[in-house]
């Protein structure tokens, strides 16, 4: 059953695809439920594997940019079916992995996949990202990605995250950032498209800048580390996914998906890669 307190329709669509075993599903979001980073975005063929792999090199971007290592404690915030805990796991040994989601129904298709490889040790756990069920400074690392514009509160979040992690400890992130132009068009227009875009999305709260994340570092006791603008090499992105809507039978996440596209190839949304070192 799925808490009252959320709605991600598209999850929803997924889960209910996965179920059917539908090839281009399991291939496209079985295990990564993001999008795809190209370092070549021409070299994209539109096809669902390419996708994956592409959706595959997003996550390692984004542990990467944090750093992660042997014998580590690691949490990943709204971990979706584990992909990047998967990857972790195949590509390192000795971590101790924290996967957390709000949806329990996610954390079963994890703890079905993802069995622990080279001494990892992998739990998955059903919470809120804003109330982490975790000790004070318990974590080396903590990932969130794709995910922190369903929070309820990105501050919240990050305050939590300082929390949790140790002296030293690293955040990485990857999210839709808006343009400040696009931030201002949002909030006056916030009564025609949070609507729109939630009835595929749900909450989704891309009306923060690239500011706003280093003024809530500053507030919240982070130092940013690294931040990278993908936003081009994540465009193949989008044909995929709307085929793969389209195989759905969900024409109305179709149209959601290309008015995210349209607003990203115009340069007013952003994606970007963050990282972070507590102070
Ligand atoms: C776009 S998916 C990304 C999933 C995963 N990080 C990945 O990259 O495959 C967003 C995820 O955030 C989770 N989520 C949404 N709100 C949450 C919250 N308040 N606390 C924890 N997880 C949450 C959703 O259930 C979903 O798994």
């Amino acid at each position: 059953m799925r808490p009252a307190n959320i709605s991600m329709p598209y999850f929803d669509i997924l889960l209910e695809q996965l179920k059917l075993r539908e090839s281009s599903i399991q291939k496209a979001f079985g295990r990564h439920v993001h999008w795809g980073y190209w370092e070549n975005p021409a070299e994209a063929d539109g096809s669902v594997e390419d996708f994956a792999a592409a959706a595959e090199a997003l996550c390692q971007r984004v542990y990467t940019a944090a750093g992660v290592n042997e014998y580590e404690q690691l949490l990943d915030a709204g971990c979706g079916f584990g992909g990047t805990i998967a990857s972790l796991n195949e590509q390192f040994q000795n971590l101790d992995i924290t996967g957390l989601n709000i949806d329990p129904r996610q954390l079963d298709r994890a703890r079905h996949e993802i069995k622990p490889l080279a001494n990892n040790r992998i739990t998955f756990v059903e919470g809120d990202a804003c109330q982490l069920p975790f000790a004070d400074a318990s974590m080396d690392v903590v990932l969130a990605v794709e995910c922190i514009f369903h929070f309820p509160s990105r501050e919240e979040f990050f305050r939590e995250v300082k929390r949790v992690l140790r002296p030293g400890g690293r955040l990485g992130i990857c999210d839709f950032v808006s343009t400040p132009f696009f931030k201002a068009l949002q909030q006056f227009l916030a009564m025609v498209t949070n609507p729109m875009i939630s009835g595929t999305f749900g909450r989704a709260d891309s009306c923060f800048t690239v500011s706003d994340y280093r003024a809530l570092a500053q507030k919240t006791g982070f130092r940013v580390t690294s931040q990278e603008d993908i936003t081009r090499k994540t465009l193949p992105t989008y044909p995929v996914v709307c085929h793969v809507f389209d195989q759905a039978g969900s024409p109305k996440a179709v149209r959601d998906v290309v008015a995210v596209e349209k607003i990203s190839q115009l340069g007013l949304l952003r994606y970007f890669i963050l990282s972070f070192e507590t102070k």
